[in-house]
């Protein structure tokens, strides 16, 4: 067996490959040039052009673009009236925001267990946590699977909660056929570049209510209008305007619009080749009994995001984190998604306790991300292969 790099070994990797990284071509430097060039570098036609784009691909009625996947975790909290007093249930193996955009809104985020097999928020777990004050539902589509979305609809249909899924990572996947963004009352996306489609930062909500986008265009430039209905003084002339909400700045530039449009082009083909590296890895990896993949639900034809492995420590002799540092070693871009969100300081002084959701906690400690992006070549996949195998097979017990 050859050395692990981390002891002095040759690495697998000469030169470390990302988890993530963006893929921008020549169609795509073209379309922010022309809008350097053009007469609008913001508030400009390349906006409607992306959401147009968003709607076409999901079937949604509206979409909204803001600066950020969190600015549109903010105002989908915001459009669904989220205020002091008010629970929302989310799971806690996400990335932060998830839950900030409750806190941003005065509510209350309340942690349901996910389902230790797809990683994903547990239905059963998010009835339990349901009280007279729960007002909405935080699906996270974690890795890029869609939630249990059936159930966790039917549930917010009975109890009469909004339902907000954070697709942060699921761009182009669908449940049960119906893409994701066309599915929940508000659904949010992100457009960093580690993501399936970048536009530098953006975000996006999508929704077929006409009510809640009204809200969401008012809070993404400070609850500002000229629409005529708000022209309430006719003597007032062609500069007037009138706030009616307190809402951001949260608007996405032409640049970045420009950008997103042609990226969203290539969605198909980033997605095929997703599911192409996921395959490869799910061959390799299933077969190795020190790991354990990510479950799929059958309803989710998903275009994976991040690609998770677990390991079973019980089977290593090794902790998570000289595993982590070996596979470093041998030039493999590794990371952690997540650590509980409520593990967090700023959530412990709050309140939160550790041990309320421990199938999250078993799974953080258990869990190391590996590339995964459109640009990766079978050989690097291969390469990222023979990396987890040299590692795992170095530290079995
Ligand atoms: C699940 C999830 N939600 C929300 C966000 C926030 O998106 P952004 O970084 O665009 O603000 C992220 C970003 O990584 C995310 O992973």
């Amino acid at each position: 067996m050859s050395e692990l790099a981390l002891y002095g070994g040759t690495p697998v990797f000469e030169k470390r490959i990302g988890y993530g990284r963006q893929y921008i071509d020549d169609a795509d430097i073209q379309a922010v040039v022309s809008v350097l060039k053009s007469d609008f570098l913001t508030c400009g036609p390349k906006i409607e052009e992306a959401e147009q784009k968003l709607c076409a691909i999901t079937g949604a009625k509206h979409a909204v673009l803001v600066s950020n996947g969190t600015a549109a975790l903010h105002a989908a909290c915001y459009a669904a009236g989220i205020g002091e007093g008010d629970e929302v249930i989310t799971t806690p193996i996400t990335f932060a925001a998830s839950a900030n955009c409750v806190l941003y809104c005065g509510g209350t985020p309340v942690f349901a267990d996910l389902n230790p097999e797809t990683y994903n928020i547990d239905p059963e777990k998010i009835e339990e946590k349901i009280t007279e004050r729960t007002k909405a539902v935080i699906a996270v589509d974690f890795t890029g699977q869609a939630a249990e979305l059936g159930r966790i609809r039917e549930i917010c249909r009975r109890h009469h909660l909004i339902l907000i899924e954070d697709a942060a990572h699921a761009l182009g996947t669908k449940y049960d056929g119906i893409p994701v963004g066309n599915i929940a009352d508000l659904t949010t996306f992100s457009f960093h570049p580690v993501k399936t489609c970048t536009a530098g930062e953006g975000g996006a909500i999508l929704t077929n209510e006409d009510a809640l986008y009204q809200k969401l265009t008012l809070f993404r430039t400070h609850g500002i209008t000229r629409a005529p209905e708000a022209m309430d003084r006719p003597s007032e002339g062609g500069w007037y305007y009138q706030q009616l909400e307190l809402g951001f700045n949260y608007r996405m530039t032409d640049l970045q619009a420009a950008l997103l449009a042609s990226q969203l082009d290539k969605l198909e083909a980033f997605g095929t080749r997703r599911k192409e590296l996921v395959k490869r890895y799910d061959d390799a990896f299933s077969k190795m009994p020190e790991l354990t993949i990510q479950k799929e639900i059958p309803q989710s034809d998903t275009v994976r995001h991040l690609y998770l492995l677990q390991l079973k420590l019980e089977m290593l002799r090794c902790t998570r984190r000289e595993a982590f540092e070996a596979l470093q070693a041998e030039g493999v871009g590794v990371n952690v998604h997540y650590i509980p969100v409520y593990s967090f300081p700023y959530y412990q002084k709050l309140g939160y306790e550790m041990g309320s959701c421990p199938n999250a906690e078993h799974l953080y400690e258990r869990l190391i991300s590996i590339p995964l992006f459109y640009s990766m070549t079978d050989e690097e996949a291969n390469q990222v292969i023979a990396a987890v195998q040299k590692v795992i097979h170095y530290f079995k017990a």
